[in-house]
């Protein structure tokens, strides 16, 4: 069977648990552990490069990290992320999504609903999955979607034509639960939200927030699992204090 399937057979009976990765390490705790998609999110703009969107992310930065993923993640199917101008048409996005396979991963995700192109890629044997509601690459501001009957409506109808296409999957981004939870129960397809609530046949989320690297940065749905902002500066301030004391290197780390 192959992945796409094992994540279709998983809707309405377990959940999907997705994260995001960018290097090999982290990759490779995720294999361990047992998650059942690395997603290599254009997230890597923010948390990796320091700039304060998606947008300025690249294909060549994407297809860095995917590399360094596929190196620690052996059994974990890995998801690349479509970073902005890298899907205008069906032919751009069908040229920029074989180096993604290339790299190693084993479908793309791309932000909002645009036929032509998941049509396209998709003829071309290339696993994709779906993402609606807030789309960091076209948003100004990183705001909950849908709570408006208009924008509900869009959102909704832009899951179903993307479920009609055949995603294998849709991630569903800041939006109402009670939203979420009629997508859901509405599409072939499993849902994974990352701020949509409990009703979505998955959760997503990225690495870094969950594990509390930046501890400036915490939108309600981000729950931390770990506060590594503060273990690495405790570490960092021992290493601090013993070199200047001259207690580090001591005779336990000295080669004779
Ligand atoms: O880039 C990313 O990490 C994402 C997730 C937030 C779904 O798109």
């Amino acid at each position: 069977m192959d992945f796409q399937e094992r994540i279709r057979q998983k809707k309405g009976k377990e959940k999907i648990i997705m994260l995001t990765a960018y290097d090999y390490q982290m990759a490779k705790i995720l294999d361990q552990v047992g998650v059942d998609l690395i997603l290599v999110g254009d997230s890597l703009g923010m948390v990796v490069q320091g700039y304060s969107d998606t947008k300025s992310v690249t294909m060549s930065d994407m297809i860095y990290h995917t590399k360094a993923v596929t190196r620690g993640a052996k059994k974990t199917p890995i998801i690349g992320d479509m970073p902005i101008n890298t899907y205008n048409t069906p032919n751009e996005a069908l040229v920029n999504a074989k180096k993604f396979i290339e790299a190693g991963a084993h479908g793309v995700k791309i932000e909002g609903n645009k036929p032509e192109v998941v049509k396209a890629l998709l003829d071309a044997g290339i696993p994709v999955q779906g993402h609606v509601g807030m789309l960091p690459q076209m948003a100004d501001v990183y705001r909950v979607r849908g709570k408006k009957p208009e924008e509900a409506k869009q959102i909704f109808r832009d899951a179903l034509e993307l479920d009609r296409l055949g995603v294998f999957s849709i991630v569903i981004e800041c939006v109402p639960e009670g939203l979420a939870k009629k997508i859901t129960e509405a599409v072939k397809a499993p849902t994974i939200g990352i701020g949509a609530g409990k009703y979505c046949d998955g959760q997503v989320l990225v690495i870094n927030d969950m594990l509390g690297m930046d501890l400036s940065f915490k939108p309600k749905f981000v729950k931390r699992y770990a506060e590594l902002n503060n273990i690495i500066r405790d570490a960092v301030s021992k290493f601090v204090k013993e070199v200047s004391a001259g207690v580090y290197p001591d005779e336990e780390h000295t080669y004779h």
